[in-house]
């Protein structure tokens, strides 16, 4: 089984980085928001803060790097660069699942490795949900994110994943019992994550009630995992979940009609500074994304990373400029309209 985990893993890098994986008919939404321009801002360019504080430590953007790797040979190198680059730029960075360091210990490393690297942002440890359903597999849960000192944990919900898999789960019963108890048994903040299909306000009101600390709504416009298992020889009429999911707009549209007191961060088809303000606009306390930060790096390295993520900051502080906010706090409270899609 663990074997067959670290192929799986190498094969979703490979295809990410080879493939069209990305939804084809449907947008994450961004396009639908328009921001009220501000033609007189009275302020200086140089002045405006974006600073951020995420899980008590200050980021320089409200943006993250959220879950990609790690558990397998190779995997060490990926996240030794991610945290490098989120470390020099100030940004968050969430990694990928460690499910293969609970079996074999010899992938631990491939997680540590980010944590010692990228030493003053919040870094987040990552776990499926139907592993907390499991009391043993639970504790080293616990022990692997307490042992490693990692800011937070991040559970998964991937059900559409799972379903097109071959090897996938089939039983989704006792995921919101399994982290309602790990919840019980811990000091650290507990995130739960959707990997591109999006969360509902109904399920996002479920996990509130159990006391997550925070939800990536992770929604669909971006990385389509349906694609990503078509390529890996998914049942070719299951293809055809390959635009499923709620857009990421849609699910922040959702929540700004049903607050919750915790924060959201937006991910799932965010690809410019510009989408990270707008999903900030939009109740958002961080925007994150993946895939476009993954391609950089192996196309240009770890510098060409960092310079992507620079111009991601300098979009989002134009925005703010061209908004007439100070800083992010004024940002969330300017004017916007969400058209409608016909
Ligand atoms: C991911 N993602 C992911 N999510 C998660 O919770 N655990 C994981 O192990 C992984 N692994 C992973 C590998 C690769 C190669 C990619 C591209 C993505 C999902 C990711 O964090 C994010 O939720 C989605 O990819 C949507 O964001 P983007 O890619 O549209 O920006």
């Amino acid at each position: 089984m663990a074997g067959q985990i670290e192929s799986r893993k190498y094969e979703h890098i490979d295809i990410c980085l080879t493939k069209n994986v990305e939804f084809q008919n449907q947008s994450a939404g961004f396009d639908r928001v328009k921001l009220q321009h501000c033609a007189l801002p009275e302020l200086d360019f140089d002045t405006i803060d974006t600073s951020v504080f995420f899980l008590n430590k200050k980021l320089e953007s409200p943006l993250m790097i959220t879950a990609i790797t790690g558990g397998y040979d190779g995997a060490e190198k990926w996240n030794q660069l991610l945290a490098t680059a989120c470390q020099a730029t100030g940004i968050g960075l969430g990694i990928g699942s460690f499910r293969q360091a609970l079996h074999n210990s010899c992938y631990r490393q491939s997680f540590q490795i980010a944590r010692e690297t990228a030493v003053d942002i919040p870094v987040i440890a990552n776990i499926g949900a139907a592993q907390t359903t499991d009391p043993d597999l639970r504790k080293k849960i616990i022990e692997f994110t307490r042992q490693l000192q990692f800011d937070a944990l991040a559970i998964h919900l991937n059900p559409l994943q799972e379903i097109l898999q071959p090897e996938g789960s089939r039983s989704f019963v006792g995921l919101l019992n399994g982290i309602a108890e790990l919840i019980q048994h811990v000091n650290f903040p507990v995130l739960v994550k959707e990997t591109g299909a999006g969360i509902s306000a109904e399920v996002a009101g479920r996990l509130a009630e159990i006391g997550v600390t925070g939800i990536d709504i992770s929604g669909a416009g971006g990385t389509s995992w349906a694609a990503v298992e078509a390529y890996r020889g998914a049942k070719p009429h299951l293809d055809e979940f390959r635009e499923w999911g709620m857009p990421t707009v849609s699910c922040l549209e959702q929540l700004l009609a049903k607050p919750l007191n915790i924060p959201i961060i937006a991910s799932g088809g965010v690809r410019s500074g510009i989408d990270a303000a707008k999903a900030c606009v939009l109740g958002a306390q961080l925007a994150g994304a993946a895939l476009p930060f993954l391609r950089v790096l192996h196309d240009k390295g770890v510098s060409g990373l960092i310079d992507r993520i620079n111009e991601w900051k300098e979009q989002f502080r134009v925005v703010c400029l061209l908004t007439g906010a100070t800083n992010v706090s004024a940002l969330r409270k300017i004017s916007y309209q969400i058209e409608k899609k016909y």
